[in-house]
């Protein structure tokens, strides 16, 4: 695991940017797993630029979203296909037909989520999974738990979780208590892991997830037994980490 504690978010974001470029680059056709929340909206903004200014190009990219809330159609505003469409898709020269997310109004949300990640296979696994961070250590909407999950699921969400994405929803009544959510060993089998986390509400969260025991009720534990992830963090959110066997550097 690698952890690299930058000085703020916005020169964060920006080297998150330029990393996932430079996949972008070395393999033009790559698969890339994305994320939402407010998190990675700035890495998108980069990626939008560098699109424009014709350094990178998503012509032959495939995308996975991690997660989508149960409920909601597309259309709607926090409905995370509206987020990726408002934030990234409809910016870029990504193919419609390359896109993939969650459909959270599937009628059989098992079948949904065995046909996502059999979809993942075929289109030969995540090259990169972008991920964010849950204050109560979800990755997707893996939320706490004992135990950690396999596949494309259905999830309850944690109280923590509703309250926290309430801010983005008129009144926490309107936040869905269900999501459906690319599970641990999904993410685990990406073969690329970049994390993003920024601000000292995230410090203890981070803390736990490098230096802490790996379990499953701090779901982003497992990611230290992945071999190849980094956490992209602002030194608000490192704030807590100490010195340890995983490489840390600070920019
Ligand atoms: C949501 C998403 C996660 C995201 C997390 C953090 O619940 N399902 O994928 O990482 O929240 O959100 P934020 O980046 O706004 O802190």
């Amino acid at each position: 695991m690698r952890v690299i504690v930058f000085k703020d978010q916005e020169s964060a974001s920006l080297a998150a940017a330029r990393m996932v470029a430079e996949q972008m680059n070395k393999k033009p056709e790559m698969v890339l797993g994305l994320a939402t929340g407010s998190t990675p909206i700035r890495l998108y903004e980069h990626l939008i630029d560098f699109t424009n200014q014709g350094l990178i190009s998503f012509k032959d990219i495939t995308t996975f979203n991690l997660d989508e809330y149960v409920g909601l159609s597309p259309d709607h505003d926090q409905s995370y296909s509206y987020f990726m469409h408002h934030h990234l898709f409809d910016h870029v020269d990504l193919p419609a037909e390359r896109i993939n997310l969650i459909n959270g109004e599937a009628l059989d949300i098992s079948g949904e989520g065995a046909a996502y990640d059999a979809r993942i296979q075929q289109a030969g696994g995540v090259d990169l999974q972008i991920l964010g961070l849950g204050r109560n250590g979800h990755i997707g909407f893996n939320e706490p738990s004992d135990y950690f999950t396999a596949g494309t699921q259905l999830v309850e969400l944690d109280d923590k979780t509703i309250t926290d994405n309430a801010r983005f929803f008129t009144s926490i009544d309107q936040v869905p208590r269900q999501a459906i959510s690319m599970g641990i060993k999904t993410i685990m089998h990406a073969k690329k892991i970049l994390l993003l986390a920024f601000g000292e509400n995230k410090a203890e969260t981070v803390q736990a997830a490098v230096q802490g025991k790996i379990r499953p009720e701090l779901p982003a534990s497992v990611l230290q037994l992945h071999p190849d992830v980094t956490f992209i963090v602002d030194k608000k959110a490192g704030a807590l980490l100490q010195e340890g066997p995983y490489l840390l550097e600070k920019m």
